[in-house]
């Protein structure tokens, strides 16, 4: 597999082409932004802890019937990934209250919910990532019917399993963000990353977050939560 010229600078992720024309290598940063890319800085070590928690989770996903890009972690930081066209969207499923949840409906972070719920933003910079729904979706041709239909199926598996998986290393999976994309024969797997990054993790006795809200929000010991997410995965095995 030979690394070829790059195709894409992400935020926090490079994508580079391959020799394969199906493949590419995604290789992961240490660089954080918040609020749409408005706050900047670094987390040392942050590229190879979500490279590592992202292999192992799409791993665990895809034993357990969740098609996903993943091929092979070939270094610390990079792994070669399927080739994708990324559905527009961000994927957001909510266990607990927090966040964007709770300040738009006004409902204190920790509360617990009857069911998970599922919500789409469009993923769009320059407007903020707005929240659609399926009509939307459907409408502006982001997705087709069976694609949405197959994308909350996934999600809501998805969270099943993560919960579970979580659970066992004593972690509160409170919401996450997936992306999904589409392969060159039209199959559709989950894609991008799995990571403090992209989802909130309390720890289940102490509440203590363990995740990028504690970079979002200056509360200090971001290395720390990464490194003891990282720690908490790597006993696990
Ligand atoms: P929110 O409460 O800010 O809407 O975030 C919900 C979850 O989605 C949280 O785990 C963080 C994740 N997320 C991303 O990964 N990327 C994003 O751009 C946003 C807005 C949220």
């Amino acid at each position: 597999m030979k690394k070829l010229e790059q195709l894409y600078e992400g935020k926090a992720k490079k994508v580079f082409a391959t020799d394969d024309p199906n493949l590419v290598i995604v290789d992961y940063k240490d660089d954080a932004t918040a609020l749409n890319g408005k706050k900047r800085g670094t987390i040392e070590g942050k590229g190879a802890i979500n490279n590592m928690m992202t292999n192992r989770l799409m791993q665990m996903l895809e034993k357990n019937g969740v098609p996903t890009h993943f091929v092979e972690e070939i270094s610390q930081r990079e792994t070669v990934v399927k080739k994708v066209t990324i559905v527009p969207l961000e994927v957001i499923v909510r266990n607990v209250a927090a966040g964007s949840l709770s300040k738009r409906l006004g409902i204190p972070e920790g509360t617990p919910m009857r069911k998970p719920v599922i919500e789409y933003c469009y993923k769009c910079d320059e407007l903020d990532d707005p929240m659609v729904n399926e009509y939307h979706i459907t409408a502006m041709g982001w997705a087709d019917e069976a694609q949405i239909a197959q994308i909350a199926e996934y999600a809501l598996k998805v969270n099943s399993l993560l919960l579970r998986y979580f659970k066992t290393i004593n972690v509160d999976l409170i919401d996450f963000k997936l992306e999904f994309g589409v392969t060159g024969d039209g199959t559709l797997v989950l894609a991008d990353e799995i990571s403090p990054d992209t989802c909130r993790f309390w720890d289940a006795d102490t509440h203590e977050k363990l995740d990028k809200d504690r970079f979002r929000r200056d509360m200090g010991g971001v290395e720390d939560a990464y490194n003891e997410m990282a720690r908490r995965l790597q006993i696990e095995e």
